[in-house]
Formats: C-alpha cells, structure tokens, sequence
C-alpha cells in the first residue's frame, strides 16, 4: 500500500439513486464536512431495472445540492474505477445504514480495491431516522399508493406521485 498522501479530498459518492432519498441527502451533507469536494455520480448497476432516466434522477438530485457548496452531480456508464481515475479522485464515499448492507458493500469495496490499489472507499453511517429507508422500498410504497412524504426529498415525492398516479387515475 502507499504511504502518498491523497493530493486532495475529492470524494465520489456513487449509487443507483433511483430515486435519491433523504439518506442519500444526510450522506451528503454529512460527507462534505469531510470533504473538500463531493462528486454524487450517478452509476450504472447493471443489477437494478430502474424507474427514473439518468436525466431525471441527475436533476432530481441537483435540485437537492444546489445550496450545498462544494457539491456537484455527474453520471457514468462504466466501471467505478475508471471514472474515478479519470477524474484523479481517491475516495469512494458510501453510506452505512443497518447491519444489512455490510455484505453488500465490503464486497463491492473489496473488488474496487482489488482493481486500483490507491483507491479507498469511506463509509459513513447515516443517519438513525434513515436506517431502514431504500430506494427500493420507497418504489414499491408509492406505486401502490402509500405515501413517502418525509423519506424522500419534496421534488422527489412529486415526481414519484406523477410517475405512478399518471397512469392509475
Ligand atoms: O445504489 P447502488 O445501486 O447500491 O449503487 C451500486 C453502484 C452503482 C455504486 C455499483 O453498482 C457500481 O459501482 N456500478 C458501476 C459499475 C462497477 O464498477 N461495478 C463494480 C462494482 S464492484
């Protein structure tokens, strides 16, 4: 492992964020205390069907970062890795919530390393209120009608409110 110090801190927050939720929003704010700069990348998981274009889930978290100095949104289509070399950063930035995730994330930390060394990945824990709260989840509530006001930012209910009572009602 080197011992170089990490020029600078340059954090890249990737996920799905389909859509991004208050979670996602905590990690961010609570990463740029760290943080000099935070690229939130949307990235593709190639393991998820998503609901949201890229364009929708990129201006839906834009509107969320705009008064979050420091912070700007990207996407990618590729490996991780290679979006991080390209961009010269060094940290991949993820949030922790319950015991569940912890598989999930060391393997996929542990395969990012294994593919550039002098890439690390940070775990942040988020917040209580947010532990149980996914992507997932919110999808499945609001297409059959229940109500998600409070997980998920306010333009993000409403975008999820259009997507599924446009075709129901
Ligand atoms: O929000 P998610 O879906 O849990 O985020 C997973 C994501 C998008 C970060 C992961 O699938 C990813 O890194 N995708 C980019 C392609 C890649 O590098 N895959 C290998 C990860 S070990």
């Amino acid at each position: 492992m080197t011992q170089e110090k990490f020029s600078s801190r340059v954090a890249v927050y990737p996920g799905s964020f389909d859509p991004v939720t208050n979670g996602h929003v905590d990690i961010i704010k609570r990463g740029i205390r760290i943080f000099d700069e935070i690229i939130v990348l949307v990235a593709y998981n190639p393991n998820k069907k998503s609901l949201f274009t890229v364009e929708e889930r990129i201006q839906m978290i834009r509107e969320n970062i705009a008064e979050i100095n420091g912070v700007r949104v990207d996407k990618h289509s590729g490996l991780l890795v290679d979006y991080l070399k390209s961009t010269g950063a060094s940290i991949i930035l993820r949030g922790m919530r319950a015991l569940s995730d912890f598989e999930y994330e060391f393997q996929m930390a542990l395969m990012n390393r294994r593919q550039t060394r002098e890439i690390e990945t940070v775990f942040l824990m988020s917040g209580f209120k947010w532990f149980y709260t996914t992507s997932k989840v919110i999808k499945e509530v609001a297409s059959i009608g229940g109500s998600v006001k409070g997980l998920v930012p306010d333009n993000v209910n409403q975008k999820l409110l259009g997507k599924f009572n446009n075709g129901r009602r």
